[in-house]
């Protein structure tokens, strides 16, 4: 199957950027320390889809998430919604900046996919 190189350096600080991997949009967020303080205080065991955002990247400064909404498969908005993560218009589902669900219809947290950083500043998605 397919691999996408992405080079996190044309990423700046606190953007989003949408890159189609496998017919699909790949998010690849460069997180502030902001929003990596902000998900690593949520209490896991409150969430719908319980995870720790330590268990969902790799490195903090990078969150890389499939961008198709668990509920029935939109695309949400990044930098959006009432968790300053992302938003799905469709029905009103609220991730945050780890792409947990927070609020909304969806069922389970944005997926992660199999990545790797096999040198500084390169991720290979796949
Ligand atoms: Fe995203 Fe329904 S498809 S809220």
């Amino acid at each position: 199957m397919a691999k996408i190189e992405v080079k996190l350096s044309d990423i700046p600080e606190g953007k989003n950027m949408t890159f189609k991997w496998r017919g699909k949009p790949l998010f690849v967020r460069h997180r502030t320390s902001a929003e990596i303080d902000t998900e690593n205080k949520v209490d896991a065991t409150s969430l719908r889809d319980p995870q720790t955002d330590e268990e969902r990247v790799k490195d903090p400064k990078f969150l890389i998430v499939i961008g198709v909404c668990t509920h029935l498969g939109c695309v949400p908005i990044a930098n959006a919604g009432q968790f300053g993560g992302y938003y799905c218009p469709c029905h009103g589902s609220h991730y945050d900046a780890s792409g947990r669900i927070r609020k909304g219809p969806a069922p389970l947290n944005l997926e992660v996919p199999e990545y790797e950083f096999p040198e500084e500043g390169m991720v290979i998605v796949g």
